[in-house]
C-alpha cells in the first residue's frame, strides 16, 4: 500500500506531467513542419495487434508508460496540424486550450452543481452570457455546455417538446405527436433527436434544398399546408453552416416565418456559429435572433479541443423546463440554487468544466484573433476550392465561401473512363495555421 502512496506522490510532480507536455510538444512540432503522412496507413486491426496484451495485473513506471505512449499510440494518430490535414470539422486545437485541458483534470470539478464546481459554475455562466450577447441575445438568455453539436440539438429539441406537450415528462407525447420540420442537408443530429424524444422519425418533416440551403417558399408552403391539415409543429431547424457544404440557411427569411406563427426555431449552429466571432462573416448569421435555441461548437471553426459544444436559449427557463427532473438529493428549489446550478438543465450529471478551457480562449486570444482565425479558415476552403475547380478530375458543385471540415465542395470525380464516382473533397477549415 505504502508504495501505491508514494507512486501517486511522484506521478504528481512536475517532472511527471513534462513526461506528458513533452509527448504534446514534440507531437505538434513534428506534425506542424509538414514531413510525414497525415493519417495512417495501417488497418485498425493491424493498428489492435500492437495493443493485443492481457490486462496488466502490475503498473510499469510512467518514464515507461511516457514511451509506450511515444512509440506505440503517436505515430499512427491523425496528425491534425499537419499542413496538408483537412476535413471531419475537428481542429488542430488552440495551445492555451490544450493546456488548460490537464487543469481540469485536475481540478476535476462537476458542473452537476455549483457546490461542486463554485469557480467553474460561474464562468460556465460567464461564457454562455457573451456567447449569448453576440447571439442578439437579452437578459433572459442563458444555457449550458454539452459534449457538441448532437447533445446541444437534442437538448434544444427536448425543450421544444416541453412547450409543444408540457406533460410530455410524465406521459409521453400520445399517439399525434407534433412533427418537426427541417431542410434536408439537416445533420443526422435532429433526425436522431427527433427518434429519441419518441416523436417517431415519420413525423420529420423535410424541407428541399435549393442551393444547397433550405428552401423558404417550400418551408412557408409547407407550414402553410401542415396548419391546414391541423398538425401542430414542434420545432423548425434550420441550419447555420451545413456539414457537407458550409451552407446558411436563410435565417432572416426563416426567423420571421416562424416568429408569424409562434413557432421554436432552432438554429443548428455547431459549424457556422463561430462566424458571430467574425467581422467579415457574421452578417452570415443574420436573423439569427429569431432563434429561440441555438447549436454552437466551439470544438469546431472555434479550435476548441473536443469537447466543447454549447446551447444557447433566448429564454433560460426553456431550459429549466426541459428536464423536468427530481432528484433532491442534488437539486434544490434554494433561490442560490436554482440561479446557478446546472445540472438541472443538462442531459448530463456528472459534467467536466470545459468552460474553463472556452474563457481560458477567450483570455488568451480574444474575440478578434478568433474571429481572424474563423476569416483565415474560410480562405483556406476559397483556395481549395478554387484549386478544385482547375482540377480535370473535380467538378465543384457550390462555390464555398465558407469553409467547412468536411466539405467546402463536394466533388464528382469523373473517372476517365466516363463512368463517374463519387468523392468527396474535404477542403480544410482546420487544415492548416500555417
Ligand atoms: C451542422 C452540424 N450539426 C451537428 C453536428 C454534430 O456535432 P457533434 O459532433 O459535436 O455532436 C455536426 C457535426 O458533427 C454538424 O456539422
Amino acid at each position: 500500500m505504502s508504495e501505491l502512496f508514494s507512486s501517486l506522490e511522484s506521478d504528481s510532480t512536475l517532472a511527471a506531467a513534462t513526461l506528458f507536455t513533452r509527448l504534446a510538444t514534440d507531437y505538434l512540432a513534428a506534425t506542424r513542419d509538414g514531413s510525414g503522412p497525415v493519417s495512417t496507413s495501417r488497418t485498425s486491426s493491424e493498428i489492435a495487434e500492437r495493443f493485443d496484451e492481457p490486462l496488466p495485473l502490475d503498473g510499469m513506471p510512467l518514464e515507461a508508460v511516457a514511451e509506450r505512449l511515444r512509440h506505440d499510440v503517436l505515430p499512427d494518430c491523425n496528425r491534425l496540424y499537419h499542413p496538408r490535414y483537412a476535413g471531419h470539422q475537428v481542429s488542430p486545437p488552440l495551445p492555451a486550450a490544450i493546456w488548460t485541458e490537464p487543469l481540469i483534470a485536475a481540478l476535476n470539478q462537476s458542473l452537476a452543481v455549483a457546490e461542486m464546481s463554485p469557480v467553474a459554475t460561474v464562468l460556465e455562466h460567464r461564457v454562455v452570457q457573451w456567447m449569448c450577447e453576440l447571439a442578439g441575445f437579452g437578459a433572459d438568455a442563458g444555457g449550458t455546455l454539452t459534449s457538441g453539436g448532437t447533445e446541444a440539438t437534442f437538448t434544444a429539441l427536448l425543450a421544444a417538446r416541453a412547450a409543444a406537450i408540457p406533460d410530455a415528462w410524465t406521459e409521453g407525447v400520445g399517439a399525434d405527436p407534433p412533427v418537426v420540420v427541417c431542410g434536408e442537408h439537416a445533420h443526422y443530429a435532429v433526425s436522431r433527436a427527433i427518434a429519441e424524444l419518441g416523436l417517431g422519425l415519420n413525423n420529420a418533416v423535410v424541407i428541399p434544398s435549393r442551393r444547397w440551403r433550405m428552401d423558404t417558399e417550400a418551408l412557408a408552403l409547407t407550414l402553410g399546408q401542415l396548419a391546414e391539415q391541423g398538425r401542430r409543429v414542434m420545432a423548425v431547424v434550420a441550419t447555420a453552416g451545413s456539414t457537407a457544404t458550409g451552407s446558411f440557411d436563410e435565417l432572416e427569411a426563416i426567423g420571421p416565418l416562424c416568429h408569424e406563427r409562434g413557432l421554436w426555431l432552432h438554429v443548428d449552429g455547431a459549424h457556422g456559429a463561430s462566424a458571430l466571432l467574425s467581422e467579415r462573416h457574421h452578417e452570415q448569421l443574420r436573423g439569427l435572433a429569431f432563434a429561440r435555441s441555438i447549436a454552437w461548437d466551439p470544438h469546431k471553426m472555434m479550435l476548441l479541443p473536443l469537447s466543447a459544444g454549447v446551447l444557447l436559449v433566448r429564454d433560460e427557463r426553456d431550459l429549466d423546463a426541459a428536464f423536468a427532473q427530481r432528484a433532491p438529493y442534488l437539486f434544490t428549489d434554494e433561490e442560490h440554487a436554482h440561479q446557478w446550478d446546472q445540472g438541472p438543465r443538462s442531459f448530463q450529471c456528472s459534467r467536466r468544466a470545459d468552460a474553463l478551457k472556452l474563457w481560458v480562449a477567450f483570455q488568451r486570444y480574444g474575440m478578434r484573433t478568433l474571429g481572424e482565425i474563423y476569416d483565415h479558415q474560410c480562405g483556406l476552403a476559397r483556395a481549395m476550392h478554387a484549386h478544385l475547380e482547375q482540377h480535370p478530375q473535380f467538378e465543384p458543385t457550390r462555390r464555398s465561401t465558407h469553409s467547412t471540415g468536411s466539405c467546402a465542395s463536394r466533388t464528382t470525380a469523373r473517372a476517365r473512363a466516363g463512368s463517374p464516382r463519387r468523392t468527396s473533397a474535404t477542403a480544410g477549415s482546420c487544415a492548416s495555421r500555417s
